[in-house]
């Protein structure tokens, strides 16, 4: 089992970033009134505590503190963070499957996918009563078996932790695959910008595969002095017309350092 744990991370900057990206996609696309379907690849545990011992042992939340302070109030994100903060107390921060919770409407769909057993078990408890498929698979299972979904209209969230080599070199084709399956799919994929540049081969695949795709990317200093993580990117096929005016809110949220 893998050992990967999401609270050490929450509430940072690349999490802003992914965060202030899906919230501002869902609230545009629940514009319509058609349905959708919400898919999940790798969920994490749904809701997370800024005050928990793992966040304040690594302190990238409180250092990303001033950036979401950044939100306008009237960005999607900082309106679900204040539902979750009312709901669960000032320290609560919600994972991208609660997110997607609070924008989705009473006739979409959501599919979220959690493998390791601890993190499976306290995102079933978050999301009690919110109407969600949670399971505990590997996500790129889930990925295969749900798509095409009903409806056909929606997004997917892909956000490994990249913990083994294979996770890079692999995506490509997971995602093509996925992409052929749901050629209507918003599908919006997660990664790290490393210093030794890691991410570069599988972004190359992925932008000759997907030449109509949308990037973004943001720098930020290192969470340590050391420590490999200078940015969050995103990569988003199937882009709606409405990305440049997210993007550009994004970009807002991470000026040039001083
Ligand atoms: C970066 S975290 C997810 C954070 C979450 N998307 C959010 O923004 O709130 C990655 C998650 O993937 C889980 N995971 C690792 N391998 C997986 C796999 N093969 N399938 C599904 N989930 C997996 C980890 O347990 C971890 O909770």
């Amino acid at each position: 089992m893998l050992s990967y744990q999401h609270a050490y991370h929450a509430g940072n900057a690349a999490d802003l970033h992914k965060h202030a990206a899906l919230a501002a996609l869902l609230d545009y696309l629940v514009q319509k009134p058609k349905p959708l379907t919400y898919i999940e690849t790798h969920a994490g545990r749904g809701l997370y505590r800024l005050d928990a011992p793992e966040a304040v042992r690594t302190g990238e939340a409180a250092a990303a503190a001033p950036r979401y302070a950044r939100l306008p109030p009237r960005h999607p994100l900082a309106g679900v963070i204040a539902g979750a903060r009312s709901r669960h107390g000032p320290a609560a921060y919600p994972g991208s499957p609660l997110i997607a919770l609070a924008l989705l409407r009473d006739g979409d769909t959501a599919h979220l996918a959690e493998l390791h057993p601890q993190e499976h078990a306290a995102l079933v408890a978050a999301t009690a009563g919110l109407g969600a498929h949670v399971t505990r698979e590997d996500g790129w299972a889930a990925a295969r078996r749900l798509t095409p979904p009903a409806p056909r209209r929606g997004l997917m969230l892909v956000d490994p932790a990249y913990e083994l080599a294979e996770d890079y070199a692999a995506m490509p084709d997971r995602i093509g695959t996925v992409a052929r399956k749901w050629p209507v799919g918003h599908i919006l994929l997660w990664y790290p910008l490393l210093s030794d540049g890691r991410h570069g081969p599988m972004l190359r695949a992925l932008a000759a595969a997907h030449p109509g795709a949308a990037r973004h990317e943001v720098r930020f200093p290192p969470a340590r002095p050391g420590h490999g993580m200078t940015g969050s990117g995103l990569f988003l096929i199937n882009p709606p017309w409405v990305w440049p005016e997210i993007a550009a809110d994004l970009a807002a949220l991470f000026p040039p350092e001083p």
